[in-house]
């Protein structure tokens, strides 16, 4: 049964977020409800209710869509389909909504939640992050770097990457988080030894 569920939502997010170059496309999806899942059993939160809100948690974003009630029926329609109870949709809804609160530093309420937002941050930093933070900035036509104080793909570095590691909610996110922090660092160390 949850099986199936998992199936028909991956599925669901592989028709909507199989076009997607703004660095949320289905495998930005599938990372984190693996690792979402991943740190739920660590943490001894709800495995299951943390995968499936990994797997959602942007669907709901403003910036990703066009219509946001439509958006919210949409995943209303698949509960249904999938049978999920009114219980455990609560639940999904729940660890969901911070995540969908970009700039706003919200501590979510649920241990699931805590969950998928670090499950989201993480794959924002390490050799993943990065990859996708140059890819964000090749679509907006960002510069790598710069040595004036233009909005460049290093800058996000300072901005948020590097921020990323002290907003982490659970200690095993920040075990898994530590190493990709440090590469991050390593990285830039590389990239002005290189610039000259
Ligand atoms: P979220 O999925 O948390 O809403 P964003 O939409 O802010 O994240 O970012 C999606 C991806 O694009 C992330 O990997 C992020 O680091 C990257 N990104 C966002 N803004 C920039 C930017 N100004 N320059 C480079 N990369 C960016
Ligand atoms: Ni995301």
């Amino acid at each position: 049964m949850e099986n199936n569920v998992l199936e028909q939502v991956s599925s669901y997010i592989y028709n909507r977020f199989s076009h997607d170059a703004t660095g949320h496309d289905f495998y930005h999806m599938r990372r984190v409800a693996k690792m979402a899942k991943r740190l739920a059993l660590l943490e001894g939160g709800d495995p299951f209710i943390s995968e499936l809100a990994g797997w959602l948690h942007d669907t709901q974003d403003p910036k990703l869509t066009e219509n946001l009630s439509e958006a919210k029926q949409e995943v209303m329609d698949l509960f249904e389909y999938c049978q999920i109870s009114l219980e455990e949709q609560e639940q999904i809804l729940v660890a969901m909504e911070a995540v969908s609160f970009k700039t706003g530093h919200r501590i979510p309420r649920s241990l699931e939640g805590k969950v998928v937002q670090d499950a989201d941050r993480l794959d924002a930093i390490g050799a993943i992050g990065i990859a996708r933070a140059f890819s964000y900035g090749g679509a907006k036509g960002q510069a790598l770097h710069s040595e004036t104080s233009e909005e460049t793909t290093i800058r996000h570095f300072y901005d948020k990457l590097l921020q990323i590691q002290g907003l982490l909610n659970t200690p095993s996110a920040m075990e898994i988080g530590q190493k990709r922090h440090d590469f991050l660092e390593t990285y830039l160390h590389e990239f002005y030894e290189e610039w000259m």
